[in-house]
């Protein structure tokens, strides 16, 4: 008989992005995801659950070990570290970039700099390997707000349309990193649940056709 697999999903629109692929790995929620305020799901396969978790607990799951796989972005994995897992796919969905902004045409601040960002370590060691002196400032959200505001000369925040930036009299200024989200696996349910989670990442790499390698992440 084989073990139960349990696979943590990050909700909204990666949650969205994520359903098909899975669906082509033969995976599928046993109700509407959308639909229910439960946190765990059934599928129609006995030995796969789903966990649909804030995108930031993702890889503590993952970590730990409470579950074997994740959909987690690659700028939380980059803000959370990825001690203890693999990141054998990247996934191709939920693309943008990670930058920097400040108001539209203001000048670039000299000497040490305030930065409001929910990504406190990436925006730590992206301005000192700039050498620029900063002060973080910790938000969870509406970054975009902070420069407006006064409360930040700068922001560190995920970039797609460039609406939100726009809308708010924003720029993006410094390029930080492609995201995307990636596929992790708990590197002892690698071991033990090989089988099982050798064929979903087959199947989903197949589905986006990818090839894959089984890497630290
Ligand atoms: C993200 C990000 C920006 C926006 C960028 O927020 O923080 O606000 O998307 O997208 P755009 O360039 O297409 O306008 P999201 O809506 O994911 O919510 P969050 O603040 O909870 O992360």
């Amino acid at each position: 008989m084989s073990q139960i697999l349990t696979i943590a999903l990050t909700k909204g629109r990666i949650l969205e992005e994520t359903l098909p692929l899975l669906a082509a790995a033969g995976i599928v929620p046993a109700e509407d995801i959308d639909k229910s305020r439960k946190l765990v799901f059934e599928t129609n396969r006995p030995d796969v659950q789903l966990l649909v978790l804030r995108g930031a607990d993702v890889p503590t799951y993952v970590q730990f070990g409470a579950a074997d796989m994740g959909v987690s972005g690659k700028d939380t994995l980059m803000e959370n570290g990825a001690e203890g897992l693999y990141e054998p796919l990247d996934l191709n969905i939920a693309r943008c970039k990670l930058m920097t902004a400040a108001i539209a045409g203001a000048p670039v601040r000299q000497g040490r700099i305030k930065v409001a960002t929910k990504y406190v370590n990436i925006a730590k060691q992206y301005y000192a390997t700039c050498g620029r002196q900063i002060d973080v400032i910790k938000l969870y959200g509406a970054m975009e707000l902070a420069p407006i505001m006064n409360l930040a000369d700068e922001i560190v925040d995920i970039v797609d349309t460039g609406n939100t930036l726009r809308a708010n009299g924003l720029e993006s200024r410094e390029f930080i990193a492609d995201i995307s989200s990636r596929l992790i696996v708990n590197k002892a349910s690698m071991k033990m649940k090989h089988v099982q989670i050798e064929a979903i990442i087959d199947a989903i790499a197949q589905a986006i056709g990818a090839e894959h390698s089984v890497t630290s992440a």
